[in-house]
């Protein structure tokens, strides 16, 4: 049955980057409350994710409980859906997830059911316990189409984030196997390095993303403190031109203005966004410059400049970078600022990015 799920690349907020294990009961509730309170959510960030950590140990039945730091997760679940919040977690298919806990290996079905009954709404399902890992393609495609089939069979609305690094070409069967969004690369981490190389290198081939099935470069480090602002710029950027999912990695409750305006840019958000689903792609490369591009829904087109030097540097772009003879409208994205023809070059801060939409014939 094809998804009705995802539509656009799912938004929100994920625990991992920030707290890893160190993720319990209180600290969920309190970044349900900070989305909101934040504004985020009404930016259109609205799942909060528990990643791995939670897990107990399972009974004679073989039903497994979350540990002592979750204590009631029905309750938990529906404390964040009356935010007007969904709710999202964590588990892998081998027998022990990556950070050690009990994985769904043997329980799969068990698992999806009790996720359904708690009341989640998304599933990221990791590949980890070592020989799974190096498993070959069947064996860990038929292990996704397991537990794909497990959660539809619930009858719940439950997004399905494959979590496998991208092995097996996974964008060419990962919505055969009820998945909406799947990992392309290993883990980010906050530095500029990592996010570039991903970002740039390693986030998917665009032609298996679009409505209801999206490559995944991992979750944003925006607001964890590692990168500078012209390179959180170019992480929004990237992710956004690529149509990735936008999950969050910080303390919500310590967003800074500048981390807050940066991840509720309206604008920027709807290219993410925007209906027709295409992930952008470099288009032109000039030394360490690139110049990307997204069609969009309404027949504008997103570009984007990036620096990857470490020096400012300036570059001017054309009515053909977008495939128009002529431009008609143009919008910065960061700035805000309008004008109806391309400047003859644009200044890009060393590894930072400008981010437009244009309007031309
Ligand atoms: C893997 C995933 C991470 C995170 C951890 C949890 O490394 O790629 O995103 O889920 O497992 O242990």
């Amino acid at each position: 049955i094809p998804s009705k799920l995802a539509a656009t690349p799912p938004m929100g907020w994920s625990s991992w980057n920030k707290f890893a294990e160190h993720i319990d009961d209180k600290t969920v509730r309190a970044m349900a409350d900070a989305m909101v309170s934040t504004g985020l959510r009404d930016a259109g960030y609205t799942y909060i994710n528990i990643d791995d950590g939670w897990q107990g140990q399972r009974d004679a039945n073989g039903v497994l409980h979350p540990n002592a730091k979750f204590p009631d997760m029905k309750a938990l679940t529906d404390y964040v859906h009356a935010k007007g919040l969904k709710i999202g977690i964590y588990s892998s298919q081998g027998p022990r997830t990556c950070a050690g806990y009990e994985g769904s290996y043997g329980h799969v079905a068990q698992d999806a059911k009790s996720f359904a009954d708690w009341g989640f709404d998304y599933l990221k399902y990791d590949l980890c316990s070592g020989e799974w890992f190096y498993a070959d393609a069947d064996t860990v495609k038929r292990s996704y189409h397991e537990m794909g089939a497990a959660l539809q069979a619930t009858g719940r609305q439950i997004i399905f984030s494959l979590c496998e690094y991208g092995r097996f070409d996974v964008g060419s069967w990962g919505r055969d196997v009820g998945g909406q969004l799947w990992r392309t690369t290993g883990d980010i981490t906050d530095d500029y390095p990592t996010m570039a190389k991903i970002g740039f290198d390693k986030n998917g081939n665009p032609d298996h993303a679009g409505p209801h099935g999206w490559n995944d470069p991992d979750m944003l480090e925006i607001g964890n403190g590692g990168m500078s602002a012209d390179e959180y710029r170019t992480h929004m950027t990237l992710w956004a031109m690529a149509a990735a999912p936008l999950m969050m990695g910080h303390d919500l409750r310590e967003t800074s203005p500048e981390t807050l305006a940066m991840l509720t840019n309206r604008r920027v958000i709807a290219i993410d966004q925007d209906a027709r689903g295409v992930q952008g792609r470099a288009i032109r490369k000039q030394g360490d410059l690139e110049i990307w591009a997204k069609p969009l829904a309404d027949g504008r087109v997103a570009l984007a400049l990036f620096n990857r030097g470490t020096q400012a540097a300036s570059l001017g772009l054309t009515a053909a970078d977008a495939g128009f003879s002529s431009i008609s409208q143009v919008e910065d994205l960061w700035s805000g600022a309008t004008g109806t023809d391309l400047p003859a070059s644009y200044a890009v801060p060393a590894r930072g990015a400008v981010m437009l939409v244009v309007q031309g014939r």
